[in-house]
């Protein structure tokens, strides 16, 4: 078989900038160690998120010239409309600026107090949307979807027994059922079409609705495609269609599978909940035809809608990350297997073994490698979701550093100058030493808390 390659040409380029080792270690020490602090001039590969970070295609930019701006109507907002319910079926299409306006606006209509929101794996503005009105966010993943080293092929499936048990014992608190494709915060694992399936049979026999948190869909249709039986012959628009017709609604953040550099969606078929939603998106995004994005904003996701499909394109997305997660395995750096759809999960408990929890060996690793290569990776570890309480840290369970691809946007030779400077990484380990944070606010502490060496 030939090279997969990347399926475009590039037509416009990007400079990105060079700085030696002796500048890195500077400005990390000005960002106080948190390299969400660094500004991004001084990234050579920023690997931060795939999310807003996608490069437009040629037509994407053409339809940007097409935008139609009027305030109620918009033609924009038509082929945005038709495209998204070609797609995922749904009657009602409400834009939203980005992922996380569709959950809020989800959740001031289904949320409140004493609620239970079940998911897969709640990734985390979904997570401070549920919990904000008072409710509970519930992750339901299965066993397997745990265990960094286990290689079942849909590590993002949600336990059913587990969604059987919570609905037979509190069936009035669940005002919905949630699946999230694919599941970022298990590592971009991909849901099978029988659990979707299965999650919505156990929650329609319920009477409970079923929103499918859509922003990596393409993704997740791709793998299924490869790994599930009965779908190899299917497209991937035809297996995207096919996940989302189990379903009652979506939320959807179209900075990933939309190509977008921002925009989102709340669809549901509920003709109520759609009025209700309308209402609030009136309040807070914007009128109905163009909620939180301009006309040229809907032309653009329109069309990226289309080119996501493309299994040139999904072949080439999952080979890079594959790509990239073997060449680490064979340095000998331990990741969460297999490699998800959008990024590459480190183990850095695993890579810094002398360094505890307490002293963040994740943002360790981090910050080693923007000093060792100028690439920005983000901590997902005890920095993330580890607490101080009366000043003694308690670490997060997992010590993980994501490195996420943005589409279409490095190419290969990138992708091994990220495994060349890893590897180098990967020899000098022992000399690593911990970290310990001087400065942290109270909620979401990673973006802005401030660390120094030990
Ligand atoms: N759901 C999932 C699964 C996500 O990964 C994200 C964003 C959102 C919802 C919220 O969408 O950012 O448009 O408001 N994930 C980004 C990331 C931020 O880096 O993984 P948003």
């Amino acid at each position: 078989m030939p090279e997969i390659i990347e399926p475009f040409r590039i037509k416009s380029v990007e400079p990105i900038r060079f700085t030696t080792r002796e500048d890195r270690e500077r400005i990390l020490r000005d960002a106080k160690y948190n390299p969400f602090l660094i500004d991004a001039d001084d990234v050579l590969i920023d690997l931060l998120t795939d999310s807003g970070t996608s490069a437009m295609s040629a037509a994407q930019w053409g339809a940007i010239m097409t935008g139609d701006e009027s305030y109620a109507g918009s033609r924009s907002f038509r082929r945005f409309e038709a495209k998204i319910q070609e797609i995922f079926g749904f009657k009602h299409v409400i834009p939203t600026h980005q992922g996380r306006a569709a959950e809020k606006i989800l959740m001031a209509i289904a949320g409140g107090s004493g609620k239970i929101i079940p998911n897969n794996n709640h990734f985390d503005t979904t997570r401070a949307n549920v919990e904000f009105t008072g409710a509970e966010a519930l992750d339901l993943v299965i066993e397997e979807g745990k265990d960094p080293d286990h290689l079942h092929p849909f590590k993002g499936n949600l336990d059913l027994e587990k969604l059987k048990t919570l609905l037979s014992r509190s069936r009035d608190q669940i005002p919905l059922g949630m699946v999230t494709v694919t599941n970022n915060t298990g590592g971009g694992q991909p849901v099978s079409m029988a659990n979707i399936k299965a999650i919505a049979e156990t929650l329609h026999a319920n009477g409970k609705p079923f929103i499918i948190d859509s922003c990596r869909f393409a993704e997740n249709a791709w793998f299924i495609k490869q790994r599930e039986d009965g779908y190899q012959d299917k497209t991937p628009l035809e297996i995207a269609q096919e996940m989302f017709s189990h379903a009652d609604g979506a939320t959807m953040s179209l900075k990933k599978d939309g190509f977008g550099n921002i925009g989102g969606f709340l669809a549901l078929n509920d003709d109520a909940l759609a009025e209700q939603a309308r209402n609030i998106l009136i309040l807070t995004e914007g009128f109905p035809t163009y909620g939180g994005l301009a006309g040229r904003d809907l032309e653009a996701l329109a069309q990226g809608l289309d080119e996501v499909l493309d299994p040139h394109y999904l072949e080439y997305r999952v080979a890079t990350v594959r790509y990239l997660a073997n060449k680490l395995i064979e340095t000998g750096v331990k990741i969460v297997q297999p490699p998800g759809g959008h990024a590459v999960y480190i183990d850095a408990k695993r890579f810094y073994s002398q360094i505890p929890a307490e002293q963040f060996p994740a943002q360790v690793f981090v910050n080693e490698l923007y000093v060792a290569g100028g690439i920005r990776g983000v901590e997902i570890g005890s920095v993330m979701f580890g607490r101080c309480i009366d000043g003694v840290e308690h670490p997060a369970d997992r010590e993980l550093v994501r490195l996420a691809l943005p589409r279409r946007v490095y190419t290969q030779a990138h992708v091994n100058y990220v495994a060349d400077v890893i590897a180098e990484m990967f020899g000098r380990r022992d000399e690593a030493t911990g970290l310990r944070i001087t400065k942290q606010a109270p909620f979401l502490r990673h973006f802005t808390a401030e660390l120094s060496p030990l």
